[in-house]
């Protein structure tokens, strides 16, 4: 068969996307990550990038990864178990254990790949894994990877999580995994309420912290440290690529015999490259400035605190969530796409969500504030959603 067939249908269905506003254009950014950047020229004011402690290109992460890169050289040329280890791989492993209080942990690549390679390299048959209906897509597809029977519980509902529970009674293992924040909503699992049901049900608990880790919880621990359960949560999986430094990276970190399973046989780490000598070195450096002080947390909640009071004192309706995750609800597709057109203008860059990615009707611009913005950045975001906002008609 000729790839001009493929080709062909491909074209339609990009037309297709085109014709019903779901096309993806990326926007090129033509200065570095900050919480301001240069976009078509022009200096905008940055509230999309996952860098919520301002660490993306902070100056002694940059002088890390330059002294890595001297010090260990570009890249291995290997998986790690063949010469793909250095020294510190295993220190930045045993850094990231002790800061969450666990055992021991496995870098990856990316957290996709953390969560790609967890579920089949723990679980067979005999196995249940439950896991949250909004859980990443990465959750969902290293889920799909393993033989267990699935039971996708309703978001956040820990009665049909229990029904779940009573349903998987015979299981050898009983897995429940959740993100601990919900990306498009800001909001938080119950993991205290899971962590009962698991004590309850013999079943055990991961989380994927990625967008907890660094920022929530007083010492930067993540949403089980925020909600008290730090101790209580089996494994833990998360990311490089956003709180610390912002690179790339993942990691899962548990109990040692886990980690050592998953380094045995789990396959996007066993078939797949070692992380470059330099992003270790940065993220080892991010680690120790999260550990450091608690200032960049607390002007972090300080500059949440301002937006979220900003916006709802002009009438707009933000979901309510303890994270710098702020979704701004618009309902329409449409008008989510044309204020966030419209706010670009005005020098603030956001981006409109609608379906697939959030439940139809449920368009919103989702903000994520930073401890990089400064108190006037956050006053014009505000006083442009303002502006536009009355343009549209959306508030008064
Ligand atoms: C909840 C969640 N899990 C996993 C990932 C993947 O992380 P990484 O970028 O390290 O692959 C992301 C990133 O978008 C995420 O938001």
């Amino acid at each position: 068969m000729s790839v001009q067939k493929l080709i062909d249908h491909l074209t339609t269905q990009l037309e297709t996307l085109k014709s019903t506003g779901l096309y993806k254009r990326e926007r090129l950014i033509e200065s570095p990550q900050n919480a301001e950047i240069t976009v078509n020229g022009k200096k905008v004011i940055n509230f999309c990038a996952n860098n919520y402690l301002g660490l993306a290109n902070h100056p002694e992460i940059v002088q890390s990864a330059h002294e890595t890169l001297d010090t260990w050289g570009y890249g291995l040329s290997s998986v790690r178990f063949i010469c793909g280890t250095q020294t510190p791989h295993r220190q930045l492993e045993q850094a990231i254990a002790r800061f969450f209080g666990k055992e021991d942990a496995i870098l990856y690549i990316s957290c996709f790949d953390a969560n790609g390679g967890l579920f089949e390299t723990l679980l067979s048959e005999e196995d249940a894994v439950l896991s949250d209906e909004l859980n990443h897509a990465s959750i969902i597809d290293g889920i799909r990877l393993c033989k267990a029977k699935r039971f996708r519980y309703k978001h956040n509902d820990m009665s049909d999580l229990r029904n779940k529970l009573e349903e998987a009674k015979g299981s050898r293992f009983k897995f429940i995994f959740t993100d601990s924040v919900f990306s498009m909503d800001g909001d938080l699992a119950k993991l205290p309420e899971i962590c009962d049901l698991a004590d309850q049900y013999d079943a055990f608990v991961g989380i994927d912290d990625c967008h907890g880790t660094g920022h929530l919880g007083q010492g930067g621990r993540g949403a089980a440290e925020l909600l008290g359960v730090l101790d209580r949560i089996d494994v833990i999986t998360s990311t490089l690529g956003k709180t610390a430094g912002g690179a790339a990276g993942g990691f899962t970190t548990s109990r040692k015999e886990i980690v050592d399973w998953l380094k045995n046989r789990s396959r996007p780490y066993l078939f797949s490259n070692s992380v470059p000598p330099s992003l270790v070195g940065a993220a080892g450096k991010a680690l120790e400035l999260i550990q450091k002080s608690t200032s960049l947390r607390e002007t972090l909640t300080q500059n949440t605190q301002k937006m979220r009071a900003g916006l709802e004192g002009a009438g707009f309706t933000v979901k309510l969530g303890p994270t710098p995750i702020l979704p701004v609800m618009l309902g329409d597709a449409a008008l989510a796409s044309q204020m966030a057109e419209k706010l670009l203008t005005h020098g603030i860059y956001v981006i409109g969500f609608s379906y697939p990615v959030v439940p139809q009707g449920q368009a919103r611009i989702r903000l994520q504030v930073s401890a990089a913005h400064t108190p006037s950045q956050i006053e014009q975001a505000i006083q442009a959603f303002k502006e536009v906002g009355k343009e549209l008609g959306i508030v008064k």
